[in-house]
């Protein structure tokens, strides 16, 4: 799989609302869409754990959101799209994650640090209510993350930083263990919305401000009714800045309709006259979904055949990808080797500088790759002093200084700048790996 591979979960705790469509849904489904990616979506029940103690409403949220994700033009031939407890693969990478991941960094995760914060400003233990699920919520975030290899995971805001301890966790394994694991980077779309709720603040569960998705038609349009706007009367200019209705519809409008609107709203229109503009836009994008959301809310079997499907393509990645893993960690046959490929292929991977006297009298500087390739070679020097610059730009992984003594270096075969460029971008991967430690 040469393609990016960009994946992210969504926690089964609750219902979805409009604000999820148009922040999360709508452009993770949109980018499904693009060739080269190979995509992955997945419902972190094992993650609704943490916040949720009922059965019920773990399983009622699994269905809604896979229902929604479907609904919502998500092609599960096309992604990989399955359910976190269906890999068990997750929780046995989280523990070696775990094994690996300093009791300190897990004490800095926000979320953790916000309810010791809590806690004591409100006179109470610092680790009152904190469940050691809490506590290790990144590491299995970096399970999820880590085990399909991902580059990019798009995210909220909240969330980069434990993009970034999976990252760490990704890069002390690799360091003890071989290169095994890929970097991930978290993706945050600075052009997708966030949709203000029905009291004008972020429409968020927490606020009690939300929009149900699929509400029936009817009560979509309640729903857009009891939105609040100022108090100006029809026939009275109204400013869109800061209207919530006027962002709501934003989302959902053409260009065209959103500039018939803001002059709507310098010509005065009523309030009322505005709601019904746009509940029809939304529910104009929304019907289709809902009907296809009603049929597969009325089909739960479908739905876990499609998850079953997922799990089981997520599995073909997963399990031998875990018998590497387990393998390089040292869990392994006893009647194996020790010496394993996989054991054997970090030093092999690591670059290497050399320095050397020729035949013909002359010092010599060569750069090899991790295949034993050469990189870059050095024109024949007179003292090895001549060369020291060389050496310790390679080393250094220093581009200005590597430019500055490019004229040291002899022509290859292919195009020198290019070289440079290689030869750099792994020197700092080898550096990236070193300093994890
Ligand atoms: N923590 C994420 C959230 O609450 C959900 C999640 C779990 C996730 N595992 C993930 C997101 C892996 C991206 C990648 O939004």
């Amino acid at each position: 799989m040469s393609e990016q591979r960009v994946l992210t979960g969504i926690t089964t705790s609750g219902s979805p609302h409009l604000g999820n469509y148009v922040g999360a849904i709508r452009p993770a489904v949109r980018a499904s869409r693009e060739p080269g990616v190979q995509s992955f979506y997945f419902l972190a029940d094992y993650h609704a754990l943490i916040k949720v103690g009922e059965p019920a409403r773990i399983q009622r949220s699994t269905l809604e959101i896979a229902a929604t994700w479907l609904a919502a033009g998500l092609d599960p031939d096309k992604v990989i799209f399955y359910r976190q407890s269906d890999i068990p693969e997750i929780p046995e990478l989280t523990w070696f994650l775990t094994c690996l991941t300093g009791k300190g960094l897990l004490n800095r995760a926000h979320a953790y640090k916000a309810q010791v914060d809590k806690n004591l400003s409100s006179g109470h233990e610092a680790d009152a209510e904190v469940t050691a699920g809490l506590f290790m919520y990144p590491v299995l975030m970096a399970a999820d993350i880590l085990m399909f290899k991902a580059h990019r995971v798009p995210v909220g805001r909240d969330q980069i930083q434990h993009i970034e301890m999976a990252r760490d966790m990704a890069a002390s394994f690799n360091h003890l263990y071989g290169p095994l694991l890929v970097l991930p980077e978290a993706a945050v779309e600075a052009s997708v919305a966030t949709l203000p709720g029905l009291d004008g603040r972020k429409m968020s569960k927490s606020y009690d401000n939300t929009m149900a998705l699929f509400a029936p038609r009817e009560l979509l349009r309640k729903q857009v009714a009891g939105l609040i706007t100022d108090s100006r009367a029809p026939g009275e200019p109204k400013a869109t800045e800061g209207s919530a209705l006027f962002e709501i519809y934003q989302a959902f409008a053409s260009e065209a309709q959103t500039q018939a609107m803001r002059e709507a709203f310098a010509h005065g229109i009523a309030w009322g006259e505005a709601k019904d503009l746009l509940f029809e836009c939304i529910d104009a994008e929304i019907a289709p979904m809902r009907a296809s959301y009603e049929d597969l809310m009325a089909h739960p079997e479908r739905i876990e055949a499609i998850l079953q499907a997922g799990a089981r393509k997520a599995r073909e990645l997963a399990t031998p990808f875990m018998a590497q893993l387990r393998s390089s960690v040292g869990l392994r046959s006893l009647h194996q080797p020790a010496t394993q490929p996989v054991k054997a292929a970090p030093k092999a991977a690591l670059p290497q500088v050399k320095q050397y006297k020729d035949t013909d009298g002359l010092f010599y500087v060569k750069l090899i790759d991790g295949q034993g390739r050469l990189a870059l070679q050095s024109l024949g020097l007179d003292h090895p002093r001549d060369a020291a610059p060389l050496v310790t730009a390679l080393h250094d992984g220093d581009a200005q200084a590597l430019q500055l003594h490019a004229d040291l270096l002899a022509p290859l075969a292919t195009d020198l700048q290019d070289a440079l460029k290689d030869a750099l971008a792994m020197l700092r991967l080898q550096k990236t790996t070193k300093i994890s430690k």
